[in-house]
């Protein structure tokens, strides 16, 4: 199947299977290995992108449902001068990860709740962060990185 989407900012087109996931794609063809995969049966948020602003798991969705669609990475998250954003310096600043293969998947689905709800409860960032497991770091550290990049984003809206 050929058809074109966005991805990162940039328009992409493609060729794939009816059949291949959007993981496969970015990773085997894209060469974007950012996004992780560990389940492979939408359970544990590893591969967790945007597709339209939405967080999805990429390794069930098949790559043509993107078709037109804009999809973000976790590559596509840092600036073009390199600057982290807001939410993967939080992460580093509270020790969010150990092994990190769950953190890209993370901030992905962290970064859409931000998107809608700028300023979270805890209670609300636990709840909307019940679809990505961590095996390794604990989710308290986590909680306190989504905190501590809202609160970031939060000051640099003012400026
Ligand atoms: S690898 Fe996709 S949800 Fe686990
Ligand atoms: S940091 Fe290892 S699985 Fe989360």
């Amino acid at each position: 199947m050929k058809f074109q989407f966005t991805l990162n900012g940039k328009p992409v087109a493609l060729d794939c299977e009816a059949a291949d996931t959007l993981a496969e794609v970015l990773r085997n063809q894209l060469n974007l290995n950012g996004t992780k995969v560990s389940c492979e049966v939408q359970v544990c948020g590893a591969c967790t992108v945007l597709v339209g602003g939405a967080p999805v798991s990429a390794c069930t969705y098949l790559t043509y449902e993107a078709r037109g669609k804009s999809v973000t990475t976790i590559e596509g998250l840092e600036k073009p001068d390199g600057t982290l954003h807001p939410l993967q310096q939080a992460f580093i600043d509270e020790f969010a990860f150990q092994c990190g293969y769950c953190t890209p998947g993370m901030i992905m689905s962290a970064k859409a709740l931000l998107d809608e709800i700028p300023r979270p409860t805890r209670d609300q960032i636990i709840h909307h962060m019940d679809g990505n497991i961590c095996r390794c770091t604990g989710y308290v550290p986590i909680v306190a990185a989504i905190e501590r990049a809202a609160k970031v984003m939060a000051e640099e809206s003012k400026t």
